[in-house]
């Protein structure tokens, strides 16, 4: 990270993490965010922070176009569709900016950026027994959505199934 405040504030704030530990002592600054389950519960972490000596700097904004070496996006995955929508909402209203919203085969995914560029897809699953018979029919699946406005909240259940019947080897 190029300033770990900064990002703890998108990750705390902006994604609704906890941090739930900083390591001590070091020669740089280093902490641990979890998911939050409905009930409160944490993990020990899914995602460690480390802040880079200035000199790291200079990345570019996110697309799904690769055009750096590292990480191109992380998928976080919201409890269900009234969660999701809510974050979306939550989202926008902050004034964090869509950089793609698609309905893919397995979830719904609006992508955003971390304060370093890293990507992050906001989604929600789509029931199993709709993708996991073509799992890569249902990951090729595309349909590009609003990313801007009311139409950006808008989202649809009429979901396309992929595979159809299993077939026995
Ligand atoms: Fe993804």
């Amino acid at each position: 990270m190029r300033d770990l405040e900064v990002s703890h504030r998108f990750w705390t704030e902006i994604i609704g993490f906890r941090q739930v530990a900083e390591l001590k002592n070091r020669p740089f600054k280093m902490r641990f965010y979890s998911g939050v389950s409905e009930d409160g519960e944490v993990t020990h972490h899914d995602l460690a922070l480390a802040e880079a000596p200035p000199e790291a700097a200079g990345q570019d904004a996110w697309t799904m176009q690769p055009k750096r070496i590292g990480l191109n996006h992380v998928a976080i995955a919201w409890p269900d569709r009234a969660s999701w929508l809510k974050q979306v909402e939550f989202l926008q209203n902050k004034g964090v900016k869509f950089l793609r919203r698609v309905n893919h085969g397995m979830t719904h995914s609006v992508y955003i950026e971390d304060p370093d560029g890293h990507g992050i897809e906001v989604l929600y699953e789509l029931p199993r027994e709709i993708w996991e018979n073509d799992i890569d029919g249902a990951q090729n699946f595309s349909e590009r959505l609003p990313t801007e406005g009311a139409e950006a909240l808008v989202d649809t259940t009429d979901n396309p199934v992929f595979g159809g019947a299993k077939v026995s080897a």
